[in-house]
């Protein structure tokens, strides 16, 4: 017994290792449960009574001085931190990484809101999980009226008051309820509709609102401020057109045509041979509405509208088909490299 302990201790003081990995193996070899020193230990067992002190002595030292080269020998490697900026070659040249793009909504997304923003209009957005409150009551929707219709809800079937919201207008009320007039904001952002998929339909897709309340605003300046921005859109020579229209929350409404850019208005197909091409809704907001959020709508007017950032891209791009935009197809996404 005693001579195997001088061995092992012999052995463990001449122990060289090259890597820290190294060192644990080593390490397990004699220390692990069933290593060399453990061993030993098993074998004491055997160790007549009488010289049970002086062995176990002998035991404890090895184990204390095996443990002490094993700390010994980690130490003069580092850290395993240290280990691994030592082998760091900052001269290997990188791996080739594809530069991303960014995808076309977000490019139109991003054109509209600076487009506003230069005519002062700042940015928020509201949960796309809403209440009914928000996505239609507070809209002046009333509780059985067949406007809702309009927008086919996702529902939670456990509490009808919850819904995915189906426009953006509801960003409008949670502004209202907040903010004081002057309010000046658009409200890009993801809306859902419980639509069939196609080309010309998705249930989901991106509106951004608009939203202007304050003294004084009128019809004059909601159709100054679209054709502004068609105008920049779409280039300078664009016309809008403003068609009659009903929401609930605008009195009166109105649909937005532009003129077609692809044809510039003479007729192909885009436009269905019409020359023009509807873009949003808009309309004056509703008193009831501003009443509904605490706006008095004896003293503030303003107005409202919706656009759909897909509409808008369809046409910049001459994109024919919707589900292009959520398919992640990167085969259409690299078209877009470079163009913001
Ligand atoms: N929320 C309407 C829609 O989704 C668009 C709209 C917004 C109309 C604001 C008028 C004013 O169809």
């Amino acid at each position: 017994m005693r001579e195997r302990i001088d061995h092992l201790i012999a052995e463990i003081d001449s122990i060289k290792a090259a890597s820290l990995d190294e060192v644990e193996q080593l390490r397990l070899k004699y220390l692990s449960k069933k290593g060399l020193v453990s061993v030993l230990f098993d074998d004491f067992k055997s160790v007549p009574s009488e010289k049970k002190r002086e062995v176990g002595q002998l035991l404890n030292d090895l184990k204390n001085k095996a443990q002490e080269r094993f700390d010994q020998l980690k130490s003069e490697f580092g850290t395993r931190e240290d280990a691994v900026v030592s082998h760091l070659d900052l001269t290997r040249p990188v791996d080739h990484m594809e530069p991303g793009t960014r995808h076309p909504l977000s490019i139109v997304r991003k054109q509209i809101i600076d487009i506003f923003g230069r005519i002062g209009f700042s940015v928020a957005d509201g949960p796309e999980i809403e209440d009914d409150w928000h996505n239609f009551s507070a809209l002046n929707f009333t509780a059985d009226h067949p406007a809702r219709d309009m927008q086919d809800t996702f529902f939670i079937s456990e509490n009808p008051e919850i819904m995915l919201r189906t426009h953006t207008s509801s960003a409008q009320i949670r502004t209202m309820e907040t903010r004081k007039p002057p309010i000046r904001m658009i409200f890009p952002g993801r809306v859902l509709r419980n639509e069939a998929i196609s080309a010309r339909a998705h249930c989901i897709f991106h509106q951004v609102e608009g939203l202007y309340i304050d003294k004084h605003v009128s019809f004059a300046d909601l159709k100054q401020t679209l054709m502004y921005f068609a105008k920049e859109m779409f280039g300078e020579h664009t016309k809008i057109r403003l068609r009659p229209s009903y929401f609930p929350f605008t009195e009166p409404s109105g649909e937005m045509d532009v003129s077609c850019n692809i044809c510039g208005g003479v007729g192909c197909n885009i436009c269905k041979h019409s020359g023009w091409v509807e873009i949003l809704g808009c309309g004056m907001v509703d008193p009831n509405v501003l009443e509904n959020c605490g706006i008095d709508s004896q003293i503030y007017t303003g107005f409202a509208f919706g656009m759909g950032i897909e509409r808008i891209t369809m046409l910049k791009y001459q994109i024919k088909d919707l589900r292009l935009f959520f398919e992640n197809d990167v085969r259409f996404l690299r078209q877009f490299t470079g163009a913001f």
